[in-house]
C-alpha cells in the first residue's frame, strides 16, 4: 500500500500512546500506483484508451448506456446543466449540499432555487420543491447526500408531472442503491465525483451517466470544446477531459469499491447499534427500500437531551485524537454569494441541521476497535 495520509500517535495524559483517528484514509494500493505509472511511462498523458475502458466498466456497474469521464464532479454537473438548462431556467436544488450542485447551475446560465430538506433523511423535501415550481422550472436536481439514496420514484413522479428533467448529484454516493438498482441508474443524468475523500477516488475526476444517445453525444461535445472534427467546432464547450492516469486508477478502484463499501457499512452498523442506547443523538435516516453508501456518517446533536452541544462534542473528540467534521455549517441559501445574488431566504430545517450536525469517522480504513472507541466516546461525552 502507498500511504498518502499519515496516522499520528497521540499521547494521553497518562503517557500511553493512542492512534489518532482521521476523517478519511486516502491510500492507493500498489496495483493502482502501478496502473498509473504504466500510463505515465507510456507517455499517453491525455484522454485515451484507459478513459474509454473506465467509462465502459462504470456504465456497466451502474446500469447505464453511457458513462463519460470528466475532470471533476463539478465539471460533470456543469456539463449536465449546460446540456439540459437554457439561460433563465430554474433548477430546484437542496440548500443542504456542496456548493457545486447550485453554482454550476449559475455557470450554465440558470438559476438555482433552494429547497428545504427532510429533517430525518437530510434529502430535498419534495413537497417544498413542488411548491417552488414555476413556469421557468426546468429541472429537479436531487443530491444523494452523504450516500443516502434519494426517493427516486417520488422524484420521477414529480418530474414527469411537470415535464422536468432529473439531474442527480451522486458525487457522494458511489455504490448506493435505490430499489436494488445503483443510484447512477436513475434520472436523466447522474453525476459523480472522484475527489480523494470520496468513496472511490482518482485524484480529481468525475463521471456523467445517462441512457439517451443524443444527450451523450452532446455531453461529449461539451466536454471537449464542441469539437466535431479537426479544428471544426459545432458547440461552445470546455476542456473537461479526464486523463488516462486518473482513469487507470479509477478502473482499479472500481474493482475494490464493494470491499471499501462493506467496511463503511459495517462501521455505520456499529454506530447505529451504539446510538440506540444514547439519547439526544440521532443518525441520518436511510431512505426506505435503499442501501446507504455512508460517504459520511452524521448525527444530529440535541444538546438538551444529550447534555452537550455539537461544537462541544467536536472539541471533546478533538482533545482525544478523534477527527470529526461539520458538513455543512450553513445552507447554500446562507452563503454570501447566493445571498448577494438572490437575497435572503429562510429554510428552517436546513438551518437547524447546519447548527447541530456532526460527521463521525466512517471511512473504509477503520477497524472495529477504532469505531467502537468512537462509539464509546459518544456514550461517555454526553453524560
Ligand atoms: C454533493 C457534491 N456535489 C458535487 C461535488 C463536486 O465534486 P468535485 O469536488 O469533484 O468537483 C462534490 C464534491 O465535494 C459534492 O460533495
Amino acid at each position: 500500500m502507498l500511504r498518502c495520509f499519515y496516522r499520528e500517535k497521540k499521547v494521553t495524559r497518562e503517557g500511553s500512546a493512542i492512534d489518532n483517528i482521521s476523517m478519511a484514509k486516502i491510500e492507493l494500493t500498489q496495483s493502482e500506483v502501478e496502473a498509473a505509472a504504466k500510463v505515465l511511462r507510456s507517455g499517453k498523458l491525455r484522454q485515451g484508451e484507459e478513459c474509454v475502458a473506465f467509462e465502459n466498466e462504470f456504465a456497466q456497474t451502474v446500469g447505464r448506456r453511457h458513462a463519460l469521464t470528466c475532470s471533476s464532479g463539478s465539471a460533470a454537473l456543469h456539463l449536465a446543466y449546460s446540456s439540459l438548462v437554457e439561460p433563465g431556467d430554474e433548477v430546484l436544488v437542496p440548500s443542504f449540499t456542496f456548493i457545486a450542485t447550485a453554482s454550476m447551475v449559475v455557470h450554465a446560465g440558470g438559476r438555482p432555487v433552494f429547497c428545504d430538506i427532510d429533517p430525518e433523511t437530510y434529502l430535498i423535501d419534495l413537497d417544498d420543491a413542488r411548491a417552488r415550481i414555476t413556469e421557468r422550472t426546468k429541472a429537479l436536481a436531487p443530491v444523494h447526500i452523504f450516500g443516502n439514496p434519494f426517493d427516486m420514484e417520488g422524484a420521477q413522479e414529480l418530474a414527469d408531472s411537470h415535464g422536468l428533467k432529473l439531474i442527480c448529484d451522486a458525487a457522494q454516493a458511489h455504490g448506493a442503491q435505490y430499489q436494488g438498482l445503483d443510484v447512477g441508474h436513475w434520472g436523466d443524468i447522474a453525476c459523480y465525483s472522484f475527489y480523494p475523500s470520496k468513496n472511490m477516488f482518482v485524484g480529481e475526476g468525475g463521471m456523467v451517466c445517462c441512457d439517451d444517445d443524443d444527450l451523450a453525444d452532446d455531453l461529449r461535445l461539451l466536454r471537449s470544446h464542441g469539437i466535431a472534427g479537426k479544428y471544426l467546432h459545432t458547440r461552445l464547450g470546455f476542456n473537461y477531459r479526464m486523463t488516462d492516469v486518473e482513469a487507470a486508477i479509477g478502473r482499479k478502484q472500481l474493482r475494490r469499491l464493494d470491499e471499501m463499501l462493506a467496511r463503511r457499512r459495517r462501521n455505520a452498523d456499529i454506530y447505529n447499534k451504539a446510538l440506540n442506547d444514547i439519547s439526544g443523538l440521532t443518525p441520518q435516516k436511510t431512505t426506505s427500500n435503499s442501501s446507504h453508501a455512508w460517504h459520511q456518517y452524521c448525527v444530529m446533536v440535541e444538546a438538551q437531551n444529550y447534555g452537550m452541544d455539537r461544537d462541544s462534542l467536536a472539541a471533546y473528540f478533538g482533545q482525544r485524537g478523534v477527527a470529526t467534521a461539520v458538513h455543512y455549517p450553513r445552507g447554500l441559501h446562507q452563503q454570501p454569494i447566493f445571498m448577494d445574488l438572490y437575497g435572503e431566504q429562510r429554510l428552517p430545517v436546513t438551518e437547524r441541521l447546519a447548527k447541530n450536525i456532526l460527521a463521525l469517522p466512517v471511512h473504509h480504513g477503520l477497524d472495529d476497535a477504532q469505531v467502537e472507541r468512537v462509539a464509546a466516546l459518544l456514550a461517555e461525552a454526553g453524560n
